[in-house]
């Protein structure tokens, strides 16, 4: 079966004055419908910058990216943003929330936007993230927390073929985090497929495959 992402030999560098950081130096890895892949590795070994070059929202210095068979990388923003929109759902360290919006209505609109508002869908992801009782709260009333689980809600919320999420359960307690973990192995099992960068033991050992990246490459693939 056609792989939903690729990346084929990945490379990213940084440059600050004189220094140049290999933020991702050579990484090549396929993710599947229904796989739930977890990515481990230290802080500042690349998993953002990895996860960003997979979402189209950074472009690789070296090596692409496929999206369902399509090369993402090197290619116009609007193309990018359409394979982004149609196939892969966000989560990253900072949240994607619309600060005049309540979390009702940033759940609402991303659903709108994907051409599927249904009320019982966003009563279960504001139950699923543990959001019920703050559906009307602004962004800026929210905890850290709670903001984290609101950005899950809302990269939820569209359904997306592949999930990538950046430290999805970082700031939430053991209870809310069992509860997302249960709701993204249900997704895998529906043909939804997941990458996630985490520091969870727990989240680790619900995945299907592990990656471990270290100073910008994968040493188990
Ligand atoms: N915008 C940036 N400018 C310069 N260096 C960066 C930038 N983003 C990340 N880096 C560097 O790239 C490396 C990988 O960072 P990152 O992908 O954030 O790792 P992780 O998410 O695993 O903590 C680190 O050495 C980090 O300092
Ligand atoms: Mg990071």
């Amino acid at each position: 079966m056609l792989p939903l992402l690729t990346a084929v030999e990945l490379y990213r560098f940084y440059h600050r004055g004189d220094d140049e950081t290999a933020a991702l130096r050579g990484i090549s890895l396929q993710v599947r419908a229904g796989e739930f892949v977890a990515l481990l590795g230290p802080s500042g070994s690349g998993k953002s910058t990895l996860l960003a070059c997979l979402a189209g929202l950074d472009e690789p210095d070296g090596g692409y990216v496929e999206v369902m068979g399509r090369r993402m990388s090197r290619r116009p923003e609007a193309v990018r943003a359409n394979l982004r929109a149609r196939h892969i759902g966000i989560l990253m360290q900072s949240a994607n929330l619309f600060e005049h919006l309540t979390v009702e209505g940033n759940l609402r609109l991303q659903m709108s936007l994907a051409g599927r508002a249904d009320r019982r869908e966003i009563d279960s992801l504001l139950e699923v993230t543990g959001l019920t009782q703050r559906r009307l709260a602004r962004p800026s009333q929210l905890s850290g927390g709670e903001a984290a689980r609101a950005g899950l809600a809302v990269a939820l919320s569209a359904n997306p073929k592949v999930l990538l999420a950046d430290e999805p359960t970082a700031e939430v307690d053991a209870a809310t985090e069992a509860s997302i973990l249960s709701h993204l192995a249900d997704r895998c099992r529906a043909g939804r497929a997941l990458l996630v960068a985490t520091h969870s033991q727990a989240l680790a050992a619900s995945a299907d495959r592990l990656l471990l990246i270290r100073d910008g490459r994968l040493i188990n693939a």
